[in-house]
């Protein structure tokens, strides 16, 4: 069974089950700003698994691109992706235990035709904040799952969520493949690396608070997660997820441009593969390279396989050819294949212009340290600051040789440069949930205003979101314009939205079909595919409820009138990619 296959197998099994297909969401949650990607396919629901009501009912199934940075490192072995497919069912306060174990497990046996003899499965064994899921026991026996293959493992193995700090989350009970030729064994071993996880159905029952209690949720959800690249790798008896052949094509293009075999050169290949193909999903989801959050993922990514690419061979060769068969893989994507070139090619041409050199001052400074030394900061920033090296690659370099860097002393460095992107250190690397604070409810209402003030102000009726980004401290707002804004404009843009506030107009929210939405003048993200029934968020005019001065495809949340919101001010406005434009404002 190939990838396409799976993918249509999987919605089709659940839509057969009332589930109703969700769109494959960006890769960089929107209104999400605790989390730099989307880690897994419960993301983009996260406002629905707290009880907001989902406009195509309470039974999901999708598709989910997602990227996982917390294993950038692991790459290089037989199963690691940065980027990768997960497919997922929901329920949503609607079906239960029982019924997601069994679907999953009729999926498994039927439809992909999975011996009941090569699965096992996992759950939670119980601790202080949750019993024992016994339940989830007695129905795997009832499917026939014997006791020596059911696991009762801890939280650290048996648990899911919640992603961020606080919010919904619950034990889950996983599900194993016996991957390898030798015969499998009667009792289930989850240290044994031939068992593979290909599914966890995490049951929801839980919602953990800021003090870290974990209170029983008032809504009961499903979120179930498939891995896409390692189903299909199992299924077709591959013990290496890079030959299965959504890698392929790209290894053998890595071979040929390289002229050096895979068997001999598997980690390093790997990694190149895994970071490019990232890479190109990102910049598809308008992320350009950059020096903080998501921009500097993507950078990282590009610059670490560039580096792996020079270790690799002396022959030249570019990132922008090995992408190409990415575009082959995943035609369902449209990829925007003249973006993603151009951008590879601008980053790779930036980083070599100092790659070099750079190497040059780490050989240079390391031939001077005695045993133990530590590799200094200052030099370290100075690779990072004037030749591009991010900190990690340095690191990198350094620990392939037994050598360590001065961590700490090098981001006191960054921030004393007021370089300093909060990301890292507020470990947003890791994942989260939704933060639905009051402050970024209300910066993404003044996000709306500010939308539609630019239209209105630079009267270009063209003009659209092209990425959005909230902290609970300012909001970032992207869009397309050629050039520069003036402060003519820019103080009449935060008069238009500041006239709105005053005006205490009314924030409403609205059901309909797709196509009424479309109808009726809500604007809608670039390149973004809507489900069939969407939430659209409008800004009323309070005396004249017809009129409207927003109208917006959203999932919220947002404020209840405009003079909740404060004072609106613009605290920076600079070009952020080619034609596009970034503004970044505050509410006083
Ligand atoms: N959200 C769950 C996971 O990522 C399904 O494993």
């Amino acid at each position: 069974m190939d990838r396409t296959q799976l993918i249509a197998e999987y919605i089709k099994f659940f839509e057969n089950k009332e589930h109703k297909l969700i769109p494959n969401s960006s890769l960089v949650p929107e209104n999400d700003p605790t989390v730099l990607f989307t880690t897994a396919g419960m993301h983009p629901l996260v406002p629905f698994l707290i009880g907001q009501k989902h406009p195509l009912g309470k039974r999901l199934v999708g598709v989910q691109k997602c990227i996982r940075t917390g294993d950038i490192d692991e790459v290089g072995d037989t199963v690691h992706h940065t980027f990768f497919e997960m497919l997922g069912n929901w329920s949503l306060g609607n079906y239960w235990k029982e019924e997601a174990i069994e679907y999953s497990f009729e999926f498994l046996t039927k439809t992909l035709k999975i011996s009941k003899e090569k699965l096992a499965v996992s759950i939670f064994e119980g601790d202080k904040d949750a019993k024992e899921d016994s339940e989830s026991i007695k129905i795997w026996e009832k499917l026939g799952i014997p006791k020596e293959r059911i696991a009762k493992l801890p939280k650290k193995d048996n648990w899911w969520g919640p992603a961020g700090l606080t919010g919904p989350c619950g034990p889950d009970t996983e599900m194993f493949y016996w991957k390898s030729k030798k015969p499998t064994p009667k009792k289930f071993n989850s240290n044994d690396e031939n068992w593979v996880e290909i599914w966890n159905d995490v049951l929801m029952q839980y919602n953990k608070d800021k003090e870290g209690n974990y209170n029983e949720a008032k809504q009961k959800n499903i979120d179930t997660g498939m891995g896409v690249e390692r189903t299909v790798a199992v299924l077709n008896g591959l013990e290496d997820n890079y030959l299965a052949e959504m890698w392929k094509p790209l290894i053998k293009k890595i071979e040929k441009l390289s002229g050096k075999k895979y068997q001999e050169n598997e980690k390093s290949m790997r990694i190149i593969a895994d970071h490019i193909k990232a890479a190109a999903f990102i910049l598809n989801d308008k992320i350009v390279p950059s020096n903080t959050e998501q921009g500097y993922v993507l950078r990282r990514l590009i610059r670490r396989a560039i580096r792996q690419i020079r270790k690799l061979s002396e022959k030249s060769f570019s990132i922008k050819e090995i992408s190409k068969p990415i575009f082959e893989i995943y035609p369902d994507y449209q990829l925007n294949q003249k973006l993603i070139l151009e951008e590879l090619e601008k980053e790779e041409k930036k980083f070599e212009e100092t790659l070099e050199k750079g190497l040059k001052i780490l050989k240079k400074e390391k031939s001077s340290l005695k045993t133990g030394d530590l590799f200094s900061a200052k030099k370290a920033f100075l690779l990072y600051q004037s030749y591009g090296f991010p900190i990690e690659l340095t690191k990198e370099i350094l620990t392939e040789e037994g050598r360590n860097v001065d961590e700490k002393g090098f981001y006191e460095e960054l921030q004393n440069h007021q370089k300093l992107s909060q990301t890292a250190s507020a470990g947003k690397f890791k994942s989260g949930l939704i933060d639905n604070s009051e402050e970024t409810t209300k910066l993404h209402t003044t996000t709306h205003l500010l939308n539609e003030a630019l239209r209105q102000v630079l009267k270009d009726k063209d003009i659209s979101q092209k990425g959005s980004n909230i902290t609970p401290e300012r909001l970032r707002f992207d869009f397309n314009f050629s050039r520069k804004l003036t402060p003519e404009e820019i103080k009449k843009i935060e008069e238009w939205v500041n006239d709105k506030i005053k005006k205490d107009l009314i924030v409403n929210r609205e059901e309909m079909t797709l196509n009424e939405a479309l109808k009726s003048g809500a604007q809608a993200e670039f390149g973004t595919k809507y489900p069939e029934r969407v939430s659209i968020y409008t800004i009323y005019d309070k005396k004249d409820n017809q009129k409207f001065v927003s109208r917006e495809f959203c999932t919220g949340p947002h404020v209840k009138k405009t003079s909740e919101l404060g004072k609106f001010k613009i605290i920076k406005e600079e070009s952020s990619a080619s034609g596009i434009r970034r503004i970044k404002a505050v509410l006083e």
